[in-house]
Order: structure tokens, then C-alpha cells, then sequence
């Protein structure tokens, strides 16, 4: 089973996750240090003060990545490394240390491809509001100038937000990730101004970058979504998860504007009176590239009040429930075909720039001989092929994760690295899933 030439294998991390070293470069606090020292955010009650140390033992990683032969490394930039406050001039020693870790990377023949968000907000703009205030936004295109004028004579590929979802649903509405707050009606702000600092960004990276083959892209997560049960009540439930989980953001970036039935479906809590006239043509401006983060499907029910207080601003009835069927630890149902499903949706409703698989992966606590994550990114590889082979334009895949890491509200529970970290000594093992797939990148194609 053969992938195009020159279809990109890569591996993904983010700083948050990996880094540590939050006494280096002079970096500033985050939301997430902050989070994490609350006690009961994080489900093991670790936080991210060390993590996988890489911040100190990158070079390491680099050569664990070159010794897998894997070709492209997607990997965020801290925001509060360049800017400790979220404002004003570069940090240069943080800067410093990402031109060392590209230039290795590319000394190596690793193709980088530099994240600018991946939710490690500096605190100092969150407590000036955060994502549900418009100059957190503008403060974004600023710090994207910034990276974008230091790297952008070596770095083509540019991803801008990784999975607003996340960042805004997630931070402000659910609030099980940081800031950890819960206000429905902030967190479609935050929606909002995640998508217009993308739109910012991308123009700020359009006038610093100047390498050919200059890509970017925003990084979504998009959830198949599954009706379970067949009440009027579970498909309309089935349509605001869709919503909200997907067609906001597809809608936005593709066609300009936000979905007519989800915006009635959030006047339960907000008037959208923060979207200005011109917002959308910043956020549709055209990207080069889109990528997608898929791990799992939502089947969803309609349950009175069961997400008063959730990821679903204004549809407070929605309930996830796990189909029946093997899943992986933390419970997330194993399901390939969504992954299928995700790309050719995309392909023919949106008519989307070049496709990306930016994350895929499982978290298995399997130390070494990880069979289970093996037969996972076996059966989503060939989930990806069949979309190829049905026509959607998917130019590359990368695994998440490069290493074991912080994976946020779960702590250290959750393993989702192709390289095994031990964290009392912080040795690297690559794991059989590891050799599986340079194996697979080797030959850019799947046995059988
Ligand atoms: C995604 C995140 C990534 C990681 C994986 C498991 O939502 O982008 O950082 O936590 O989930």
C-alpha cells in the first residue's frame, strides 16, 4: 500500500509538553504553569515544570528523530519564551535557542514545521482577559511577526493555532483545560479571537517568510460525529456537537462566515457582538495548507443538563458516550474510519487547500513493545490511504507523539510517544511502534 511521492512522514510535540526548562531564556509564566499548580487540575497531580526536559536535551531528540529517518518535525514555539509577558520586544536568547533547534533539525535533514500556538498562553495576557478579549489577538500577530521575522528565512512550513476547539471550548467553557475557566459566553469569544489572530498571523508570516515552498496552515480537530439514538432530540444533538465541534471553524477559515444554526443555537449564550465587520475576510483569508488532528469520533445522545457546565456553550443537553468496542487508555474509542471519514468530508464539502494529518496517535501503556500502537497507526495509515485513494489531497502524516509527555489534564498518565521517556532518568527508548514506522516511512508505503 503505497503513499504518493513525496508524501511527508513527520512527528509532532508541543513546547508545553515537552520542553521544561521554564528557568531558561529567561521564558516567562504560562496559563498552563498556572493551571497546573491548582490542586485538582491535573489528574495526577504533576504539572509541567520539568516534563521531558527537552528544553535542556533537545539535541538529543534531534538525533532520535534523525535516527529514525523521519523527515519532518512539527514541533510549537513558547510564546512565553519570546515574549515572557505576551508583549513588546523579542526575548532573544528564547529565539535563539528555536534558531539552534532549526538549524540542527535542518543540518540533519528534518524538515521543521513550527507551530506558533499550541495553548501555552503567556499569563500575563490572560490576566488581562485572555483569548475572549480582542487584544490577545492582536497581541498574537505581534509575537507571529516576530518568530516569523527569526525563522522565517529557513522555516517554509507554518502552522498557526493548533485545534482552537481545544484552546477555547476546552479552556473556557469546560475549563478542564487552562485558564481553566468556565464562562460559555468567553469561550465563543475565545473561539472567535483564536480564528481572527489566525487570520492576523498569517498575514504577518505571509510578509516575514521568505523561503520557497512557504506553507501555512492552521491545525483542526475535526470529530466525526455519530448520533447515538435515533430521537429527533439525538440527531438535533448529533447537529450542535457537529457545530460546534467542526462546521464552526471549516465554515470560517473556507466559506467566511459561521454556520446560521450554530450562531442560533449560541444565542442561548452570546450575541456575537465581539465579531466585527471585515473579522471574517481575516479569518477566510486563503491558507496553503490545512491540517488535521483526528483521534477518535463523538457519538453523542441528547441527556437533559447533561453539559451545564461543559465544552458545548449553549447546548447544555449533549452527552459524549463511548461506543461499544476497544478503545485506548483514557478511554477513547479506537475507530479509523473516522479518520477517513474527516478527510473526504472536508474534500467534498469545503473544497480545502492541501490536506495534512498534523497529529494521530494513542496513548497505550505499553512501555516498549507497544503491539497495540502499532496495529493503531497501521489501521489509521490505511484509513488515510483509502481517502487518498478516494481523492482526497493529503500530502502528509504526522504521528503524535515523538516523545511520552504532559498530556495536560491527564499529567503523566497518558503515554502517547513512539519513544518511550523515562522521567527519573529522562532516557529515551524508541519503542517498536518507533521502529514500525520508520520502517513504513522508509518504504512510503504499508505492507499488504
Ligand atoms: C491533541 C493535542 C495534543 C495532544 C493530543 C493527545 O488534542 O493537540 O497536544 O494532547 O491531543
Amino acid at each position: 500500500m503505497r503513499f504518493p511521492d513525496g508524501f511527508v512522514w513527520g512527528a509532532a510535540t508541543s513546547a508545553a509538553q515537552i520542553e521544561g526548562g521554564v528557568d531558561v531564556d529567561g521564558r516567562g509564566p504560562s496559563v498552563w504553569d498556572a493551571f497546573a499548580a491548582r490542586p485538582g487540575a491535573i489528574r495526577d497531580g504533576t504539572d509541567a515544570i520539568v516534563a521531558a526536559d527537552h528544553r535542556r536535551r533537545w539535541r538529543d531528540d534531534v538525533a532520535v528523530l534523525a535516527d529514525l529517518g523521519i523527515a519532518a518535525y512539527r514541533f510549537s514555539v513558547a510564546w512565553p519564551r519570546v515574549q515572557p509577558t505576551g508583549r513588546g520586544a523579542a526575548n532573544e536568547p528564547g529565539l535563539d535557542w528555536y534558531r539552534e533547534l532549526v538549524d540542527a533539525l535542518l543540518a540533519a535533514g528534518i524538515e521543521p514545521v513550527v507551530t506558533l500556538y499550541h495553548w501555552d498562553l503567556p499569563l500575563a495576557l490572560e490576566d488581562a482577559g485572555g483569548w475572549p478579549v480582542r487584544a490577545t489577538a492582536d497581541a498574537f500577530a505581534d509575537y507571529a511577526a516576530l518568530v516569523g521575522k527569526a525563522l522565517g528565512d529557513r522555516v517554509a512550513r507554518w502552522c498557526t493555532v493548533n485545534e482552537p476547539w481545544c484552546a477555547s471550548m476546552l479552556g473556557y467553557a469546560g475549563g478542564q483545560h487552562a485558564p481553566g475557566r468556565q464562562e460559555p459566553d468567553a469561550s465563543v469569544a475565545a473561539a472567535h479571537h483564536l480564528l481572527y489572530g489566525h487570520g492576523l498571523a498569517t498575514e504577518a508570516l505571509r510578509s516575514s517568510v521568505a523561503v520557497p515552498g512557504r506553507e501555512i496552515a492552521i491545525s483542526l480537530n475535526p470529530y466525526p460525529v455519530v448520533a447515538a439514538g435515533e430521537r429527533p432530540e439525538d440527531l438535533d444533538a448529533a447537529r450542535r456537537v457537529d457545530g460546534l465541534a467542526n462546521r464552526w471553524w471549516y465554515d470560517a477559515l473556507l466559506r467566511g462566515a459561521y454556520p446560521k444554526d450554530v450562531v442560533d443555537d449560541l444565542a442561548a449564550v452570546t450575541d456575537l457582538s465581539f465579531v466585527r465587520d471585515g473579522d471574517l475576510a481575516v479569518i477566510a483569508a486563503p491558507v496553503d495548507a490545512l491540517g488535521l488532528n483526528y483521534y477518535r469520533r463523538y457519538h453523542v445522545r441528547h441527556a437533559a443538563g447533561a453539559s451545564a457546565v461543559a465544552e458545548w456553550p449553549g447546548s447544555p443537553d449533549v452527552e459524549l458516550v463511548t461506543p461499544p468496542g476497544p478503545t485506548t487508555d483514557g478511554g477513547w474509542a479506537i475507530e479509523p474510519e473516522g479518520l477517513t471519514e474527516a478527510l473526504l468530508r472536508v474534500t467534498r464539502e469545503y473544497d480545502p487547500p492541501p490536506l495534512y494529518v498534523h497529529e494521530n496517535g494513542a496513548a497505550f501503556d505499553e512501555p516498549f513493545d507497544d503491539q497495540d500502537r502499532v496495529a493503531f497507526l497501521d489501521a489509521h495509515l490505511r484509513a488515510a490511504h483509502a481517502a487518498i485513494a478516494a481523492g482526497a489531497d493529503l500530502r502528509g502524516y504526522f504521528v503524535w507523539s515523538l516523545l511520552d509527555n504532559f498530556e495536560w489534564a491527564e499529567g503523566y498518565r497518558h503515554r502517547f510517544g513512539i519513544v518511550h521517556v523515562d522521567y527519573d532518568t529522562q532516557a529515551r527508548t524508541p519503542k517498536a511502534s518507533a521502529r514500525w514506522y520508520a520502517s513504513t516511512l522508509a518504504h512510503n508505503a504499508l505492507n499488504g
